[in-house]
């Protein structure tokens, strides 16, 4: 099915319910990290792997862990890999402290990678012919985030390969948040958290998430 097809509302609820709130329950300082992704991007997702039945789910650029406290939540019934290549001297210790410390033990399950997502997906896809696979780059960027999104996808156990931050009208044959015309009713299906949201008030609209399938 064509993503701009699926009808977000009726995984809305169910997705709203497993997040919960952030406030006083969250791996950082007690709300949800800055410039993570929006809580409609992940129903996107969320959506996504519903319709394709995925068995694996897997993320590239973790940073504070803000996406990945969402798949901690409502990604518990499948298999999900998280990826970050920069743990090096400057942000070791925001790794250790939020991502090791606090976000590792609330959400167990969570195979965090510490890798480079062009190389480590490519093997996770490989290492598990059988099962359905859905993928977010969000770290690497641009073209090459791109390059790994068309590759994953050459592989049939891939059912979508999604990319975060890449300009609105870029990939002409995606669907892609910031030009899909039911944009608003999509966001306000998540209205609940998008108050929790540090971003929400100066991206009402996100940073656009864009979806090859
Ligand atoms: C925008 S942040 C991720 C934010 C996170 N997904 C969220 O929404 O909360 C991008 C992250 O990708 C990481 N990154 C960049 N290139 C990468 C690569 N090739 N493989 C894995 N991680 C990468 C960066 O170090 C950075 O931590």
């Amino acid at each position: 099915m064509k993503v701009e097809n699926i009808n977000f509302s009726q995984y809305s609820e169910e997705y709203c319910n497993k997040i919960g709130t952030f406030k006083n329950n969250s791996h950082y300082k007690n709300i949800y990290p800055p410039h993570s992704i929006h809580f409609f991007e992940g129903l996107v997702l969320y959506s996504l792997a519903k319709e394709n039945n995925i068995d694996i789910f897997i993320e590239s650029g973790v940073r504070l862990g803000g996406s990945t406290s969402i798949w901690g939540r409502v990604f518990n019934d499948i298999e999900v890999y998280s990826v970050e290549k920069h743990i090096h001297a400057n942000s070791k210790s925001l790794w250790d402290e939020h991502i090791i410390k606090h976000l590792a033990p609330m959400y167990p399950f969570i195979n965090l990678i510490e890798g480079d997502g062009i190389i480590e997906i490519p093997k996770i896809i490989e290492n598990n012919p059988s099962k359905k696979i859905g993928i977010l780059i969000d770290g690497p960027k641009d073209n090459q985030a791109i390059n790994l999104a068309k590759k994953c996808l050459t592989y049939d156990n891939v059912s979508f390969a999604s990319v975060h931050d890449l300009p609105a009208g870029s990939q002409p044959k995606s669907f892609q948040t910031l030009t899909y015309p039911g944009i608003d009713e999509l966001v306000k299906l998540t209205n609940n958290l998008n108050i929790e949201h540090p971003g929400f008030q100066s991206y009402p609209q996100g940073y656009n998430l864009t979806v090859f399938t």
